[in-house]
């Protein structure tokens, strides 16, 4: 079977966008594909390696989200990044091999760089952490000799860099080891925030997984609608409606959605009647989830050992291609 390797950093718990664009695809790839999904805690270091206080708690919140939307430790590996030592030591012999050019043109680590210095003001540089970022992101991938890597369009440039790294690496030592892995694109803008902006977690503008319905609801309630219409019996125009039909094109049937236009255009349905009929569609869909959640929230043991056995399964895999990386290298 063909291999999938994906991370995410563990940056709080996850909204619709994370859910709709990333992690339900990943659920559907683990029928078909061999797959390894991580916890990216040293990633998480490169940029907040003095905030780390929740980081133990945003790596067991990330995990409930994903067990909750159907990641399925039976089907694939759940591991948290730093339980693998290996990910460390491949890290090193790969970055003695990756020209400093390579990553000093990663687009992705410029725009870090310019959104750490625009939060931190002249005092913050980039570390040699940092800067390693996305050779980091290529032990993570070649440690499991990924075919296909699920990835946002933003991190496309670090699946082309780990290709020429794995190139790299089989010119250097004059072996086939390593796989040239390709990237699969996720859509995290399939669905956008309450706001019609990206959906984001800094922006206030999102519905997390782990939101109650009552939440969701009212969540729901301030989303933007058709800007022109003022009263509620007003002709209304779906395809103006900045989040609410939009909404109810992802959660609704066809058939739902053929009606709720109907009935706004003829001015029968009013902005709010619609939203909160949306929220309820919302709630619907998410409440086994929810529950699910609420499980592993109330049980986080089974959370812990979920990520120690997933851990033990990938480390054993990691620790056979080590060795034959450091074979290949002629290490002692
Ligand atoms: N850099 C990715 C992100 O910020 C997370 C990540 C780390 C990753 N290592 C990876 C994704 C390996 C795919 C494969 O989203």
């Amino acid at each position: 079977m063909q291999r999938i390797v994906s991370g995410m950093r563990p940056t709080g718990k996850l909204h619709l966008g994370h859910y709709l664009g990333v992690i339900d695809n990943w659920v559907k790839l683990q029928n078909e594909y061999e797959c390894y999904f991580f916890v990216a805690d040293w990633h998480a270091l490169t940029t907040k390696y003095d905030k780390t206080e929740n980081l133990r708690q945003d790596i067991l919140d990330i995990t409930m989200d994903w067990l909750a939307s159907g990641v399925d430790p039976e089907k694939s590996t759940i591991y948290v990044q730093s339980q693998i030592p290996e990910i460390a030591e491949l890290h090193l012999y790969l970055s003695m091999i990756t020209p400093q050019n390579w990553v000093e043109r990663d687009p992705t680590l410029k725009d870090m760089a310019k959104i750490l210095k625009s939060k931190e003001g002249m005092t913050s540089q980039i570390n040699y952490g940092l800067m390693g970022y996305p050779v980091l992101m290529t032990a993570d991938i070649l440690m499991f000799k990924a075919d296909f890597v699920p990835v946002g369009i933003d991190q496309v440039a670090h699946v082309e860099l780990t290709r020429d790294i794995a190139r790299r690496f089989n010119n250097v030592y004059n072996c086939d080891f390593f796989k040239e892995p390709q990237p699969k694109l996720n859509n995290c803008s399939l669905i956008c925030g309450l706001d019609g902006n990206k959906m984001g977690k800094s922006f206030n503008n999102d519905i997390k997984i782990s939101d109650t319905a009552e939440i969701t609801a009212k969540k729901v309630m301030s989303a933007i609608t058709d800007r022109s219409r003022m009263r509620k019996d007003d002709p209304g125009h779906p395809d103006d409606c900045e989040v609410a039909f939009k909404y109810w094109k992802i959660f609704g049937s066809n058939d739902e959605i053929n009606t709720v236009k109907e009935e706004c255009e003829k001015g029968l349905r009013g902005c709010a009647d619609c939203k909160r009929q949306l929220g309820a569609k919302i709630n619907e869909r998410m409440a086994e989830i929810r529950e699910k959640r609420k499980y592993y929230e109330q049980n986080p043991k089974l959370v812990i050992d979920i990520l120690n056995l997933g851990a033990d399964k990938a480390r054993k895999e990691a620790q056979q291609i080590l060795k034959e990386v450091k074979n290949l290298v002629k290490m002692y």
